[in-house]
């Protein structure tokens, strides 16, 4: 009997996912004769049973195409906003899948998806995730979906920025995706010389990050490039962020709890402006003219790079051999050049951040890149 395959996207779209839907939807239908269905809107599309028919015609032209045909949300199966209230839905999840006779749901996604995946999983359904997302963060894999497009595009911004900031000597601030990872801001600073790179893993000083302007200066430079991850955080910062936490892990009482989870978000919404308020305090300090660009979601948008397209192709066909051999209940991860499955239980719930002795770390230090630190 023909296997029936659905795939969903989930989280934040990036470029590449068409590319891996298209992998596995050709690998299944042309190579290994199984059946293959999309469902619309990640989980929320599973939960409505809102369908796409993955035809050759629909498959076809989409290996360059940016975004995702399924389209995507950010809904999590168990706590999914219907209406006013939030609900477990995985019940209706189940129902879906069995109604279209699944074998396989193979889930497109980043962390978040990673988690909701073993979730479904512990329900008994067989599931196969991708791993996708811009900011490179997911546990056990060198290199996630979408990655280095955005690398590539973070890079090639700070390269036209140098030139705008030395014809104006000036700071010129760019602000990167990577709330918790500071995989690309590290990334596109290495290959686009940026002078101080700020990542969520390093708390900064940012007399420390003045002086090394100032340094600069005296050094003849009068520009200089600032690449700060979204998430960068000052050492006070953090460590007002570490207690509150802590405090909220150490509490016993439910309010409580709440009572500091309202102060952490009130913390992450102040924390918005965080790029542009370092922008005046750098300028402030060093007395050069200062200016932020924020890149944002250019960084996730347009086609994907060749490196994207074969990944995201090759994780795609992988994952239909491995629904051919009835392996289930694995993320797919690339460990030195080669794909293997994970099981979901070590990666859901675990990040992968910029450690200490990170080699690009080193190497970026090493050509005299500023942490901040
Ligand atoms: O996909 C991850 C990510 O790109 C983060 O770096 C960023 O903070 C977040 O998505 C923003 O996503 P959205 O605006 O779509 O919620």
């Amino acid at each position: 009997m023909a296997k029936n395959i659905g795939i969903l996207t989930s989280g934040g779209d990036c470029p590449g996912l068409n590319a891996a839907i298209r992998g596995i939807g050709r690998a299944a239908q042309d190579y290994f004769k199984m059946n293959v269905i999309g469902f619309r809107d990640g989980f929320r599309g599973l939960v409505q049973d809102r369908t796409l028919t993955l035809d050759s015609g629909l498959l076809s032209g989409i290996l360059t195409l940016g975004g995702t045909i399924l389209g995507t949300s950010r809904d999590k199966p168990h706590r999914m906003p219907i209406g006013d209230k939030e609900m477990d839905m995985t019940s209706a999840i189940v129902e879906t899948y069995k109604r279209h006779n699944l074998d396989c749901l193979v889930c497109i996604g980043g962390g978040g998806t990673q988690k909701n995946a073993l979730r479904l999983k512990k329900s008994d359904l067989n599931i196969i995730t991708l791993p996708k997302t811009i900011d490179n963060d997911i546990a056990k894999t060198d290199i996630t979906i979408g990655f280095n497009t955005a690398l590539g595009i973070a890079t090639e911004a700070i390269d036209r920025l140098h030139s705008t900031a030395t014809s104006h000597h000036r700071i010129i601030v760019v602000e990167v995706m990577g709330h918790r990872a500071g995989w690309l801001a590290l990334g596109a600073g290495l290959a686009g010389g940026a002078d101080v790179v700020l990542i969520p893993e390093i708390p900064y000083d940012i007399e420390k990050v003045a002086k090394a302007i100032r340094n600069r200066t005296h050094a003849g430079k009068r520009f200089s490039i600032v690449t700060v991850a979204e998430g960068s955080m000052s050492i006070d910062d953090s460590k007002r962020i570490g207690r509150l936490l802590r405090e909220k892990e150490e509490s016993g009482k439910k309010s409580e709890k709440a009572r500091i989870s309202r102060k952490l978000e009130e913390f992450h919404q102040s924390h918005v402006n965080h790029t542009l308020h370092l922008t005046r305090q750098l300028e402030e300090l060093t007395g050069l003219e200062s200016r932020l660009t924020i890149l944002g979601h250019l960084q996730r948008g347009g086609t994907p790079s060749t490196v994207d397209r074969i990944l995201a192709t090759h994780l795609g066909t992988t994952c239909v051999a491995l629904i051919e051999k009835e392996k289930y209940g694995v993320m797919l991860a690339v460990q030195n050049n080669k794909i293997i499955p994970v099981l979901l239980e070590e990666v859901a719930g675990m990040k992968k951040l910029v450690l200490n002795d990170d080699p690009w770390l080193e190497s970026a230090r090493h050509v005299g890149t500023v942490f901040g630190d």
